[in-house]
């Protein structure tokens, strides 16, 4: 069987016959042990389970600003080839403390809509610039920008975003870049959204109770209480996307804010749908080693001394999809992304499944996952995709079919 090693040792086993045994949480029990039996009684629970996921993983609920302001910067009317309204906005949180922090973000909506449009809201690695072509788009992003990714370079991300077929559909999309939220560095934490709340010393080092991804899903909720004021838009129809570190984090976004009707979360791995305790890629304790210079700042303080035993957590991953319950929730995966245990995802869909019952709502059938490109389920979905770590066209159309499932129930 696989054993962790520690340190420059530490090695990823991809061998599924050596995934040492392991048992999750039971789903339906109380955080004190007593059964679950009724959609009633587990929302009883919620708010414990919920909170143990804070202090364990994603760090404290954060407060609200005392004052927000929205700037429209920019509107072009026929953006996309004609297909959608694109416009900019600036989102500024202030404090009365006389702090404030200003995020940019972007939106497109169908141009020409008749009724008003259902919302995917996301954040994009790099910067707004990174999701099309367009030269007059604001390069955003700006407090990454020592980071080794961050590019100016336009439209390098754009085969994430296929906006023309977004707009097609009836769907807007709202992304902002995760660094103007919080930096994507371990050094993050004085240039965060957070500094309107702390001062500089209280978040030097880092802030021990919260996490990169508790404040990126913040910002999602923030995003949300500006489209709620958009008049094209129905914010009640809202979604919640994201791909990667931003997978886990959109996950946690839909735990945390029950007005996102949809998660999708794209091949989110370790510290998302995979399973904390299968022992297959990445793990918790390779995420949450300081010496890698990522992963670690993602999470609360509390999780690394608890990583190389994960079953000694008190959660595990199912139990927060559950949380999405009895919301939509569309699980996907890519077959060539070993490293965030595209099985163990499935794993996960499939475990919250007697939650979602509770409801009356649809599970995943399958204690097997499907084959590659064969997308399956409605109110819990799971699609994995034939290739590479990454979101592309057939992952947005499965998304697309997951919120007019929703639509449909609305
Ligand atoms: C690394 C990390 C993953 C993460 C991914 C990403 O591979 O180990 O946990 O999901 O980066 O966000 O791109």
């Amino acid at each position: 069987m696989y054993v962790q090693k520690e340190n420059e040792e530490w090695q990823a086993n991809y061998d599924e016959s050596q995934v040492p045994p392991f048992t999750l949480p039971e789903l339906l029990k109380t955080v004190d042990g007593r059964p679950i039996a009724t959609a009633a009684e587990w929302e009883a629970n919620r708010p414990l389970l919920l909170q143990q996921f804070r202090d364990v993983m994603y760090g404290r609920r954060l407060p609200l600003p005392d004052k927000v302001s929205y700037e429209l910067i920019s509107e072009k009317p026929d953006a996309v080839g004609g297909l959608a309204v694109r416009r900019e906005i600036r989102l500024t949180f202030s404090m009365n403390n006389g702090r404030s922090h200003s995020v940019v973000m972007i939106l497109f909506i169908p141009a020409g809509a008749k009724k008003k449009v259902p919302v995917f809201t996301g954040l994009t690695f790099i910067g707004n610039h990174v999701i099309c072509d367009d030269p007059d788009v604001m390069i955003t992003g700006l407090a990454g920008a020592e980071i080794k990714s961050f590019t100016r370079e336009r439209g390098i991300q754009k085969t994430r975003f296929p906006l023309a077929e977004l707009m097609k559909e009836g769907f807007a999309l709202a992304v902002c870049s995760y660094h103007d939220f919080f930096p994507d560095c371990p050094t993050g934490w004085p240039a965060s959204v957070l500094r309107i709340f702390f001062s500089e010393e209280e978040l030097r080092p880092r802030l021990p109770d919260a996490s990169a991804i508790g404040v990126w899903a913040w910002g999602l909720s923030r995003m949300l209480d500006y489209l709620e004021t958009v008049p094209e838009i129905d914010a009640s129809q809202a979604a919640v996307y994201g791909h990667s570190r931003l997978g886990k984090t959109a996950l946690w976004a839909g735990a945390e804010d029950t007005r996102f009707k949809l998660v999708c979360v794209n091949d989110s791995g370790c510290g998302g749908a995979a399973p904390n305790r299968r022992l297959f890629g990445e793990t918790l304790y390779c995420m949450s080693r300081v010496s890698d210079g990522f992963g670690h700042y993602w999470f609360t303080h509390t999780l690394a001394p608890h990583a190389m035993h994960p079953e000694e957590l008190p959660i595990d991953q199912h139990q927060l999809i559950a949380l999405i319950a009895p919301r939509a929730v569309a699980v996907h995966s890519a077959t060539e992304d070993l490293w965030a245990d595209p099985r163990g995802e499935y794993l996960s869909a499939w475990s919250a499944g007697p939650v979602y019952k509770l409801y009356g709502l649809e599970p995943l059938k399958s204690a097997t996952p499907p084959p590659p490109d064969t997308p399956v389920g409605t109110d819990v979905s799971y699609f994995l995709r034939e290739g590479k770590h990454n979101i592309l066209l057939s992952d947005w159309q499965c998304y697309m079919a997951a919120f007019r499932h929703v639509l449909a129930r609305m």
